[in-house]
């Protein structure tokens, strides 16, 4: 494999990324016992990189998983990686399984945990049309288990929802748990009603998003009313605006959803969406970008 397609780092050194490293006693891969992250590389530079390893470690606490090793290590290895591909616009996945030890449910508590990480170059242009134009989906029952704010490796509902949305030629699903709206199958949702923003709150039931907790944060400084509270897939069909929300999609509407348009407003100039997505868009210049002037817009 060319290392144009990305690095991988694991078992302590870097490797191509089609390198057989891993054992097969890596709990990562027998139990999906670890957690991970997903981040944006603009510019050559992380993007809200403090945020996604302040998860990682919540993350890491939540399922009683040793990090073994300071945070700013992992900082300076991401950069390292970055440093090694020279990629502008990259994505990096890291993950940390418990460990290398004979299969058994139960871990002996001084397994060395073990950290895997890739960096690929970031091919966006899917991602733009579904920002721009918008998206279609379905609603799907929310399988998951009761522990949604971890980022854990085991995302076998994920999986699935996912794929049969692409089976039924739609983009991705949103999870519908007891008559209320959770999430996306790798991104948060909200909708507007009436100029309020609405998400689902943050609590065990959904990832907290970064880019979510980030449009929060936006919104502020729009002056657009925030309720943080569970709506239902009949507030969603109505509402003025839809959309995810996810590191590596940013912002993007649902114009659809089981075959219903849905927030066609979202697409108009000027809408809460539009502005966000500008904002979010300078957010990102201004971090990873500040000396390029034309660096915001797309
Ligand atoms: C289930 C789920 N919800 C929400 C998100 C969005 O989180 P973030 O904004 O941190 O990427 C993701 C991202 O992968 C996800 O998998």
């Amino acid at each position: 494999m060319n290392s144009t397609d990305g690095i991988a780092y694991a078992r302590g050194r870097f490797v191509n990324l089609d390198e057989p490293v891993i054992p097969v006693d890596d709990r990562a891969h027998q139990f999906g016992d670890g957690i991970y992250e997903v981040i944006r590389v603009y510019h050559g530079r992380p993007f809200l990189l403090d945020e996604h390893l302040a998860r990682f470690e919540r993350s890491a606490a939540a399922i009683g998983l040793r990090l073994d090793r300071p945070m700013d290590e992992l900082r300076e290895l991401i950069f390292t990686a970055l440093d090694r591909t020279g990629f502008s616009d990259a994505q990096v996945y890291f993950q940390l399984s418990r460990g290398i030890v004979k299969r058994d449910h139960a871990y002996p508590a001084d397994t060395p945990s073990h950290l895997s990480m890739t960096v690929r170059p970031m091919v966006d242009a899917r991602f733009h049309a579904a920002r721009t134009n918008g998206q279609r989906v379905i609603f799907a029952e929310d399988i998951r288990w009761k522990y949604c704010y971890v980022k854990s490796l085991n995302l076998l509902p994920n999986v699935m929802v996912k794929q049969r949305a692409l089976d039924a030629g739609v983009a991705d699903a949103i999870f519908v748990s007891n008559g209320v709206v959770t999430e996306g199958t790798s991104s948060n949702v909200a909708i507007v009603v009436d100029g309020v923003f609405v998400t689902h709150p943050a609590d065990e039931r959904i990832l907290h998003g970064i880019t979510r907790a980030k449009v929060l944060g936006l919104l502020l400084q729009l002056g657009v009313p925030v309720r943080e509270e569970k709506f239902s897939p009949a507030d969603l069909l109505k509402a003025d605006e839809v959309f995810t929300m996810s590191t590596v999609v940013e912002l993007a509407p649902v114009i659809e959803v089981d075959g219903q348009p849905v927030g066609l407003q979202a697409l108009r100039e000027g809408s809460v969406l539009r502005r966000l997505q500008r904002l979010y868009r300078e957010e990102i210049a201004r971090a990873c970008a500040p000396d390029v002037a034309d660096a915001v817009g797309e």
